[in-house]
């Protein structure tokens, strides 16, 4: 159901940039990177999950207007949109349903990504320049966006990337907080009971959420019953997560994340690289450790006890072979802040 303000810039004779000679003005689309707490993998099969976005690395679309066809500026590929190469393909689709969404299919304009996530890393990269996409070009055009728009338009890069995405990316790289994530349904925002120190490790591998979901898939297919085990295992650790998130126990948080580790293990979605990245950063005093995405390369994400273990802790595991960490800040909020 669209709304009043929805409806106004569906109407053709209420989108002036049709047949006015003015050009709009350039637009900035945001969206951050994004962290899965809990719940990654399992989550594909309707378990909940818990996320949050990642706001110290970010997708930013500049949208401005040029003459002749569209074009895409990023650090992959410069040119027509009707050139861009296949591996763009995701991307170019969501561009042109997100133009014609917002009532513009003939407009002409220089779609510029600039990114400071990682690609393959597990932090929502793909997601995150779809939204930064959609984004941009909604304000660009002046219109306004449900978020189940907007989700549904971010959704059509993300099936290329990833083939069945569950959504929660899409959510986590526009989201203003943690949230608990069932496929289809409305996130649910999350009170935290204390501030939270995170740090993220990149083991420098290139994951592929596409094959280690296919992984999950087969496991799920050939040895149902104990991978369903898993699955359930994992829901039961969300619901942890969410108590301890709550509770600001960051004491049963950290062991909420270790016993997840453990089964995303036994779904084999971990690595040597990322175990043992784990190893360290629990033998340096880690309350709790874990991979967060999709694994099989990627990043792990690791609790502090306080700010003060941050910095040695973030050092080790850099000794260790990380090749970039970055700290993360999870700030308190309470339930009626939510609301
Ligand atoms: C990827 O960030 C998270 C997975 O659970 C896949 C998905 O939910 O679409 C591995």
């Amino acid at each position: 159901m669209l709304t009043r303000q929805e409806r106004f810039w569906r109407d053709p004779i209420n989108t002036p940039a049709l047949t006015s000679a003015v050009s709009p003005r350039p637009a900035l689309g945001l969206a951050s990177g994004k962290l899965i707490l809990a719940g990654e993998h399992s989550v594909v099969y309707d378990r909940p999950a818990i996320a949050l976005p990642f706001t110290r690395l970010n997708a930013r679309a500049r949208i401005s207007s040029i003459d002749g066809p569209s074009r895409v500026s990023s650090a992959y590929y410069e040119g027509t949109l009707d050139d861009a190469p296949d591996i763009l393909s995701g991307m170019v689709d969501c561009i042109r349903a997100t133009v014609e969404a917002v009532g513009h299919p003939r407009e002409h304009f220089m779609i510029q990504v600039d990114s400071t996530i990682p690609t393959g890393r597990g932090l929502g990269s793909s997601a995150a320049v779809a939204a930064s996409a959609v984004r941009g070009i909604a304000s660009y055009y002046g219109a306004v966006l449900s978020h189940e728009e907007e989700m549904s338009l971010v959704r059509i890069a993300e099936v290329h990337a990833h083939g069945t995405p569950s959504g929660i990316d899409a959510e986590a790289v526009v989201a203003t907080g943690p949230f608990r994530f069932v496929k289809a349904t409305p996130i649910v925002p999350l009170p935290v009971g204390r501030a939270l120190h995170l740090v993220v490790a990149d083991s420098g591998l290139r994951g592929n959420t596409r094959a280690a979901v296919e992984g999950v898939r087969c496991r799920f297919e050939n040895e149902r019953a104990a991978t369903e085990e898993h699955l359930d295992q994992l829901a039961v650790v969300v619901d942890d997560v969410q108590d301890a998130l709550r509770d600001g126990d960051t004491e049963f948080l950290g062991t909420s994340m270790n016993v997840a580790q453990r089964e995303l293990s036994a779904i084999g979605v971990s690595d040597s690289a990322l175990d043992s990245l784990i190893v360290e950063a629990l033998r340096a005093g880690a309350l709790g450790a874990k991979i967060t995405g999709s694994g099989l390369g990627g990043c792990i994400v690791v609790l502090a006890s306080d700010a003060e273990s941050v910095a040695p802790l973030a050092e080790a595991l850099r000794s260790a072979g990380a090749q970039e960490t970055w700290p993360v800040v999870v700030h308190e909020r309470s339930a009626e802040e939510i609301r």
